[in-house]
């Protein structure tokens, strides 16, 4: 798994009866970083330019894949198949497509790994968002039958699964989760994030600021809804004039512009929830995660290694529980979450 925050690729070992037996990380180069960036704009000589990019990504994941089975002493003909979600460079189902650059063959070849990728144009081309994918997971690992329990994925964009104890699994993406904390971040202090949140924790919520921001028509979008750094990224925050402002202020509006997203959707969407697992890197942002708390004080904030699974590996995992279901030939999609007009079977097999 590569997500929209661009910080590199997670790769989990995996299986229905062990669970997760061994987890690597591997950051992407800086240049390859760029480049995908990029490719999220439209840009002279894109064609070739996303092919070179989609190689570059399978050898990024060919790199964990291979190491993280040395570590756990497997062999490649042990694994029944890897999901390799690739790298989402557009997201515009409204237009019926949805770019996640990888070239699979080449994961194959160079792995001698079954490879399951292309795991969202399906349900796009069913009519459906293609996203979030995870929730029909999420139920599987975290559901309970007496607690109504919301699962919150803060990636580059943010996904909420909605597990009511009775009723059908329900799902969305609520919209920027790290991307713009981080881009800001990057822009004014170098790193790539805001480790804890601890800059943001520094800075006063402009009110006037956050207000302009609550009113992008996305946030008072119904579910099925779907979103991606098309809207979300430098040029949808130079839409407001920052200059003027303190940036550690900038980023704690942005924080809290986060959080009220978040809250404000699940309070409109599961009212009575018991309980909200958090999950992905934002899990770790701990001024994010106060605020969250501070809005929703109705309901326990958790973080997901508390209920099993540390927060790095759900989407992952996710991810590996979708191949292993297009192994089984059984759908991946849940069509009250996405929309789709019926559940489908996600995925393309590129055989080792
Ligand atoms: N210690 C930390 N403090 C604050 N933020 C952190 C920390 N560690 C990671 N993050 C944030 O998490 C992000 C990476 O999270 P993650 O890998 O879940 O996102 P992603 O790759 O976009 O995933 P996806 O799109 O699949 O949900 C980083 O870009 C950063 O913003
Ligand atoms: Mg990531």
């Amino acid at each position: 798994m590569s997500g929209t925050s661009l910080d590199g690729v997670d790769a989990v070992l995996w299986s229905p009866n062990s669970g997760v037996t061994a987890h690597r990380f591997e950051a992407f180069d800086p240049a390859l970083q760029s480049q995908l960036l990029r490719l999220n704009q439209s840009g002279p000589d894109e064609l070739h330019q996303a092919a070179l990019a989609a190689n570059a990504v399978a050898r990024a994941y060919a790199q964990v894949l291979r190491t993280l089975l040395e570590e756990a002493g497997a062999r490649p003909q042990d694994v029944s198949a890897a999901g390799a979600h690739g790298q989402t460079v557009r997201h515009r189902p409204e237009l019926g497509f949805t770019v996640q650059l990888l070239n699979a063959a080449l994961l194959a070849e160079l792995t001698g790994v079954d490879i399951v990728a292309d795991l969202r144009s399906r349900d796009v081309a069913a009519g459906g968002q293609g996203a979030p994918l995870v929730p029909a997971f999420h139920r599987a690992v975290f559901g309970r039958p007496d607690a109504d329990i919301a699962v919150l994925n803060i990636g580059g964009m943010a996904n909420l699964s909605l597990l009511p104890a009775q009723g059908p699994t329900g799902g969305f993406d609520t919209g920027p989760g790290n991307v713009l904390l981080d881009t800001w971040h990057r822009h004014h202090q170098g790193p790539a994030f805001d480790a804890g949140g601890c800059w943001a924790a520094t800075g006063r919520v402009l009110p006037d600021l956050l207000a302009r921001w609550q009113s992008e028509p996305f946030f008072s979008l119904p579910p099925p809804r779907s979103t991606g750094r098309d809207l979300f990224d430098w040029t949808w925050l130079q839409q407001q004039v920052l200059r003027s402002f303190s940036p550690a202020d900038v980023q704690a509006t942005l924080a809290e512009l986060t959080a009220w997203s978040i809250a404000d959707a699940l309070n409109r969407a599961q009212p009575a929830t018991n309980e909200l697992i958090v999950c992905g890197g934002g899990a770790f942002n701990l001024d994010l995660l106060h605020r969250l708390q501070r809005h929703l004080p109705q309901l326990q904030v958790v973080t997901s290694d508390r209920r099993g699974l540390p927060p790095m590996q759900v989407e992952a995992t996710a991810f590996a529980w979708l191949a292993a279901r297009f192994t089984a030939r059984e759908p991946g999609n849940l069509v009250c979450v996405t929309g789709a007009q019926g559940p489908r079977i996600l995925g393309a097999l590129y055989p080792a």
